[in-house]
């Protein structure tokens, strides 16, 4: 039985029913299961368990300190892009050894504190970078363990706006420029090559593109060490797609013999940086119907979650299933609705023509697939809070980010003396 599913006609995430945390929490929330991302974690880790891999769990999939902490108990390292995400992956007990420093754009403090604290790689996407980096290690008298993201101009065949190995895409070096650069890095004293990195995209649903790109990194990989250099590392990122709707993403066991196939050969230790696939279905946005308004032509269902709390659908068109928190009765009767939130935009929808049954102010939806770039992405449009997140484990729940005041949220802005009434 999946961790979230209905269980004696309620909606629940483990042994809890979600109207519950939805009467101690108010509604829109975010509400995790540990059991459900302790599983997808053990299945991925046991699949890639014969292979000298470690799982550095990307952060910005949920940044939530307990979900991290969850994952690295159960062994994961991290893969952060920011000061922020490598400070909340130390704070919250990930061991620097097995932290990845990824991005396009990383500044000189991120950099400096990724060197202090002593972290596994920090995957260069450019020369300057490289050389910047390289100064600001030499300068401390350490040598900055480097990765080379490599560009692959392999097509993901996914969302446009989360398509990243694509030559026109920003992300990476080009394969033809990464043995110049690799050359340049190994001769630099503040750094020390490890291996090479590579990220497509993310939602992949197909284990073509992965072939193509893993393909071409151990080709490059060949060619490299035909040069003299010494490849130890291979980052093989993220991308792993979950199910939304009826998506058939490769199995992790699938995933794990096509990279033993490709790169296995090349005794090169692994780095994989997933993070969609550890908590997307692990997670659900809880909502409440505020109105049913009817049109002549459409069903309006006004939820009190909108757009600011989960951006997905009006960003990149995703579909995430709504269901009932009280099972509908078998037969129930469905019919088409606009699922939409009170924010002030039309692009604030999160499903059209949806087929729903019949729901009525004050009943609780649960937005499903939500774990995943969902509290992540949210803001305080329209002023209003972010949304507070929950994380079940067994019996019990937790809050483990409450809902911000509004006082408090009003009092982070600050009138300039003009402004201020003698
Ligand atoms: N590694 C790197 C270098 C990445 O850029 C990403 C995701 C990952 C790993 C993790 O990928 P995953 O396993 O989660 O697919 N906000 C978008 C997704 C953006 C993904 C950005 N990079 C969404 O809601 O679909």
């Amino acid at each position: 039985m999946s961790p979230v599913c209905y269980r004696g006609g309620e909606l629940c995430a483990e042994e809890v029913p979600l109207a519950r945390v939805a009467e101690s929490v108010e509604t829109p929330l975010y509400c995790y299961s540990s059991a459900a991302m302790a599983e997808s974690y053990r299945r991925l880790a046991a699949a890639l368990g014969g292979l000298p891999a470690t799982l550095c769990y990307a952060l910005k999939a949920n940044s939530n300190l307990a979900v991290i902490r969850t994952f690295a108990r159960l062994g994961a390292g991290a893969d952060v892009v920011s000061e922020g995400e490598l400070r909340r992956a130390l704070a919250a007990g990930v061991a620097p050894a097995k932290i990845v420093l990824s991005g396009v754009g990383k500044g000189a403090r991120e950099m400096a504190l990724a060197l202090e604290a002593g972290i596994l790689q920090v995957n260069v996407e450019s020369e300057p970078e490289l050389e910047a980096l390289a100064a600001l290690a030499r300068g401390r008298g350490r040598r900055a363990p480097v990765a080379l993201r490599v560009n692959p101009d392999v097509d993901p065949q996914t969302h446009a706006k989360i398509t990243t190995g694509r030559r026109e895409n920003k992300f990476g070096v080009a394969l033809e420029a990464a043995e110049a650069v690799l050359v340049r890095a190994a001769s630099l004293p503040g750094i020390e090559v490890q291996g090479v990195a590579v990220h497509i995209g993310s939602q992949l649903v197909s284990l073509d593109p992965f072939r193509r790109a893993f393909a071409r990194i151990a080709g490059l990989v060949r060619r490299l060490r035909a040069a003299g250099l010494a490849i130890r590392r291979l980052d093989l990122g993220g991308g792993l797609g979950i199910r939304y709707r009826d998506e058939q993403p490769p199995t992790p066991e699938a995933y794990a013999a096509l990279v033993a196939e490709t790169v296995g050969g090349l005794g090169c230790e692994l780095i994989f940086e997933p993070g969609r696939l550890l908590v997307g279905n692990a997670g659900v946005l809880l909502t409440r119907v505020l109105y049913v308004k009817r049109t002549a032509s459409h069903r309006f269902v006004i939820v009190d979650a909108g757009m600011n709390d989960l951006i997905r659908p009006a960003l990149y068109d995703a579909w995430h299933e709504i269901v009932p928190v009280r099972e509908p009765a078998p037969g129930a009767g469905l019919a088409p609705a606009e699922v939409v939130g009170p924010v002030c935009e039309t692009g604030d929808t999160f499903a059209r023509a949806r087929a729903l049954p019949e729901v009525a102010a004050g009943d609780l939806l649960a937005i499903r697939s939500a774990g995943a770039y969902g509290a992540v992405m949210a803001s305080a449009y329209n002023s209003r809070p972010l949304v507070p997140e929950v994380l079940v484990r067994g019996a019990d729940f937790a809050v483990v980010r409450p809902r911000p005041a509004l006082a408090a949220m009003l009092a982070e802005d600050r009138l300039p003396p003009w402004l201020v009434e003698s």
